[in-house]
């Protein structure tokens, strides 16, 4: 239920900024049914803006001091009545023939506090931003008819210390089924390998939501990753009766499974079929993989009864450009940068995950912990718990379950040992195959480490893990945070006045320790099962060691569009088996001549020269997960190393000093896409000089210009104090019609009463009385006049609006109307639509201040009952102004020579170019290809 939403912000304090909403006399907790203002099904909407989920309007805010700088300064949250709630409505159609199915709709995840209605009616409320909800709509339907779903998200509070994004900003799904049908979420996959074989559970919860008793066959049939049946079990016919669940479970041995692993990451699927009569009446499938795990106290990590150090990645949901609403081609792009550089864990901190997250963990062979967000031990805290265990428990690529993260006031004291322990209880009963963790910054040896299975350390500074180890034989470690270095991608030289810290790895943060001091600790212990870095990509929010005007982290190994730092070579050095050999800084430091730098090499090489033009600076051994230093006096020209393994030469690495700005290269990740309205190529754009080599130091500013099935639909460079928009969205705004007036005609032509200044004041006042009627529109419908009608309102053209697009969206008034502004004619005759009209309102008709339009109807046939023209919504007016300022080119400055532009198809298949352009540069075109594809079923 992605496509066609409409979206506009409402206000946390101001009712009539709320659109009415909860106004009416029989409010919606009232009288079922009773939605008022943007909930109810008859409100006007087109006068708000359309768009497609995700969505995170945090990223299109501005910037703003004073706003949450852990949540990186956006203007969101309390200081921000104004932009803190968000309301979005769709409406869809359902077919006559789905009347007798269940229908529910699924929100992957709403940040947060969200209340949604159907057609006026209250479904629920949830406050978390982080797990996933469902309401059944089967009873609230439109069978045959329009059906409208309103939502409303409130932002103004925060449930992390990090940039949480507002809004819709994961997948919305309607789900149809039969009333016999498989639960949500209501099958669990597990294997027991043995030998050359592996015995697969499959436990599945059946519910019959019918009214009759339902007997019924289930099968189930493992396919491997080709889709071929490897295996099928059938249990005995069925009985439940109406409205209840029953739990089925197999057990299915599985001959040569092909393991799911690290580099292997084969996945399989369980259909589970059920069968009334012969017939199918339910197919649900669910991907799983057949492996192993293990966590031992003295081995580590095992998997598939093989060690595994986990090289792994704390990471927050947010990159450049689209912040939380992460498309899922993006998702993929994202674990892909990390697998690059030998990371093969990665910890969802501090909150599950969206779904397609986990999907790319799984398919790109990426092992997971999956982190619960609020520690706690009522309903509340069990209820989330419970869901992203049971929406999670079927992928392979989550190794851990995380009940907590550092619970500063709990985790070294009883408290925290008494929480502990019951999530740690609850959570083994809905999965005994996972351990549970918690990662603890403080207080080792008592609290929450002494009943956590494996202990989660955060910060070596906290402890010694290997006193640790000898108190606590038996628990298994892993160091769920650490490093939390920070640097700037591409900075060499403190900048703190632009908030930019050499990408050193020098100075650790104050309770953290340097990537190297951090990887050679866990490497250097068997038992410990691995690290977890602090943090994979950049972030917005947590500016630190910075405030304001410091808008994002910069802990990152990547930054957020996913350049990577130096750092990146350094694990990619002692976390892979390639030969690797970076040098750093870059080459460019004109009026340093003769000055000393330090330059760095990270390398899995056994020895590294370093040459500068053509001299050698000598050859040094490397330390195994080290890194080598030189302190070269600057002249410019080529730096060169030389890597060498047995002695002979496995690698070079080159840095120049370059020439100026003279040639934008832009590289798509994907030249082609799918056109379904959702596939992503991500678009590094980069400085070259006359030569091809990247100009380490530019910051032009690059504006592009997409044409063709596509579109923009973020920007950004990775500079963790830049204040230029990551988003260009056009304005969109309503404009209220005001003053309505009516009077009645013997006649409906050639009224002489449309001109711009007839003195209107002493006719009769229109549609003011009604104030947003309920979902039906039950009360204050006023009786449909029998005579033709002019009616006029006015309007206030604001200056700013001189280069907007207006357009009237009007309700049909009669059963014919013609329109009119400022006397002249708009439309004629134009026949009643249930769906209203709309009207364009070209600028040479429109006038400075107060402009009219006016509305000749004749009169309705056949009574009220259409949506466009029934109850009136909007404080009792047909008609709004809509307003489109358009938001201008896109456009970025490079930073540190680089920027990154995401492209999405929409839906035709054709070509896609985007024209990247520089002042004084010669532009330059990328071509991509957006290929027909089978579109997901969409609900419109
Ligand atoms: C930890 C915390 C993380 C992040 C990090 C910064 O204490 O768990 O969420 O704030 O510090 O180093």
């Amino acid at each position: 239920m992605d496509f066609g939403w409409r979206f506009a912000f409402g206000h946390a304090t101001d009712v009539a900024k709320d659109f009415d909403h909860a106004t009416g006399t029989f409010s919606y907790f009232t009288k079922t049914g009773s939605g008022s203002g943007a909930s109810g099904s008859d409100f006007d909407d087109r006068g708000w803006r359309t768009l497609n989920l995700p969505h995170d309007w945090a990223v299109e805010v501005p910037f703003d001091r004073r706003g949450s700088g852990s949540h990186g300064s956006k203007a969101v949250g309390r200081n921000f009545p104004e932009t803190s709630v968000g309301w979005y409505r769709k409406s869809f159609t359902i077919p006559a023939s789905d009347l007798g199915q269940r229908i529910s709709v699924e929100f992957d995840g709403v940040f947060r506090d969200s209340i949604v209605w159907i057609n006026g009616h209250y479904l629920g409320t949830q406050e978390s931003g982080y797990s996933s909800f469902a309401y059944n709509l089967s009873e609230y339907l439109n069978y045959g008819g329009e059906n409208l779903i309103a939502v409303r998200v409130d932002a103004s509070l925060e449930e992390g210390w990090f940039y949480e994004g507002a809004g819709i900003y994961r997948h919305v799904w309607l789900v149809k089924t039969a009333p016999l049908h498989v639960e949500r979420h209501g099958t669990f996959v597990t294997s027991e390998i043995k030998g050359n074989s592996a015995d697969i559970t499959t436990r599945v919860s059946v519910i019959n939501e019918g009214t009759n008793a339902a007997t019924f066959d289930l099968e189930q049939t493992i396919l491997d990753a080709d889709g071929k049946t490897i295996a099928i079990a059938q249990t005995k016919p069925a009985s439940l009766t109406a409205g209840d669940t029953g739990d089925f479970t197999n057990v299915i041995a599985v001959a040569n499974p092909k393991l799911w692993s690290i580099e292997t990451p084969h996945m399989h699927k369980l259909v589970t079929t059920l069968r009334t009569d012969g017939a199918v009446v339910d197919q649900y499938e669910t991907p799983f993989g057949i492996r192993s795990i293990r966590f031992d106290p003295n081995e580590g990590f095992l998997l598939n009864g093989k060690h595994v150090k986990l090289q792994g990645s704390n990471n927050h949901q947010d990159h450049a450009g689209v912040g939380v609403a992460i498309p899922d081609a993006l998702q993929d792009f994202r674990i892909a940068a990390l697998t690059k550089m030998g990371c093969n864990a990665y910890r969802c901190s501090h909150n599950p995950p969206t779904p397609e997250l986990l999907d790319a963990c799984d398919r790109l062979g990426m092992v997971v912990i999956d982190e619960n967000r609020l520690m706690g031990t009522t309903d509340y805290h069990f209820d989330h718990l419970k869901r992203m265990i049971l929406c999670d428990r079927n992928h392979p690529c989550i190794v851990l379950w995380s009940v907590g993260n550092e619970e500063w006031r709990i985790e070294g004291n009883e408290t925290g040992a008494r929480f502990t322990a019951a999530m740690q209880a609850y959570a083994k009963r809905l999965d005994s195959t996972r351990p549970a963790t918690v990662a603890i910054s403080g207080g080792w040896g008592n609290g929450s480490s002494k009943v956590i299975e494996v202990m989660g350390f955060n910060y070596l500074k906290h402890g010694n893990t290997d006193e640790y180890h000898k108190k606590f034989p038996q628990q298994p470690g892993v160091g769920t945070e650490e490093c939390a270095t920070t640097q700037t991608r591409g900075i060499y030289v403190d900048d703190r006045q632009k908030c930019h810290l050499r990408a050193y790895d020098w100075d650790p943060s104050n309770w953290g320790s340097s990537a190297e001091q951090g990887w050679t600790h866990y490497a250097e212990r068997p038992w410990l099962a691995g690290l977890f870095v602090w943090t994979g990509f950049d972030y917005r929010g947590e500016p630190t060691p910075f405030g304001w005007p410091a808008i994002s982290s910069q802990f990152g190994i990547l930054d957020t569009c996913g350049f990577p730092k130096d750092a990146f070579y350094y694990f990619k050095s002692w976390w892979t088996d390639e030969a690797v050999l970076h040098i750093f800084p870059h080459w460019n430091w004109p009026g340093k001549e003769g000055q000393e730098i330090s330059v760095w090499a990270y390398s899995n090489c056994e020895e590294v020269e370093l040459f500068l033009n053509g001299q050698s600076l000598g050859r040094k051994a490397m330390k195994r997960n080290s890194h080598l230093e030189w302190p070269v006096k600057y002249a410019p020209g080529t730096l060169l190393a030389r890597g060498f393994k047995g002695g002979k030469e496995i690698a070079t690495a080159k840095v120049e000093t370059t020439g100026a700005p003279a040639a934008i290269q832009i590289t798509p990740h994907r030249a082609t896409i799918k056109a379904d309205g959702e596939d992503v190529s991500v678009i590094n754009v980069q400085m070259n000089d006359a030569q091809g080599r990247l100009v380490p130091t530019a910051g032009n500013e690059i504006t592009f210009v997409l044409t063709g099935p596509g579109k923009i639909i973020g920007v950004g460079n990775g500079d963790p104090s830049s204040h230029e928009p990551d988003k260009f969205v056009d304005t969109v705004s309503a404009l209220p019609l005001a003053n309505w007036r009516s009077k009645a005609l013997d006649s409906a032509t050639n009224r002489a009463e449309v001109a711009f200044d007839v003195d209107d004041s002493g006719w009769q006042t229109a549609f003011g009385g009604r104030r947003g009627g309920g979902g039906g529109g039950g009360r204050g419908a006023a009786a449909q006049p029998t005579h033709p009608t002019v009616y006029r309102a006015s309007f206030d053209l604001p200056s700013e609006a001189k280069n907007a697009t207006l357009t009237l969206a009007l309700r049909s008034l009669g059963q014919e109307q013609s329109v009119f502004l400022n006397g002249r004619s708009l439309a004629q005759n134009v026949p009643r639509d249930n769906n209203g009209h709309e009207f364009q309102l070209s600028a040479d008709a429109l006038r400075p201040g107060k402009n009219v339009i006016a509305i000749v109807a004749t009169p309705q046939v056949g009574g009220r009952g259409n949506r466009g023209g029934g109850g009136m919504g909007n404080r009792g007016s047909p008609g709004q102004i809509r307003v489109i300022t358009s938001a201008g080119d896109w456009k970025r400055s490079l930073f540190n020579g680089l920027a990154q532009v995401i492209v999405q198809s929409t839906q035709p298949p054709g070509e896609i170019a985007l024209r990247a352009s520089s002042p004084g540069l010669p532009s330059i075109e990328l071509k991509l290809q957006a290929q027909q594809t089978a579109l997901r079923p969409a609900v419109w």
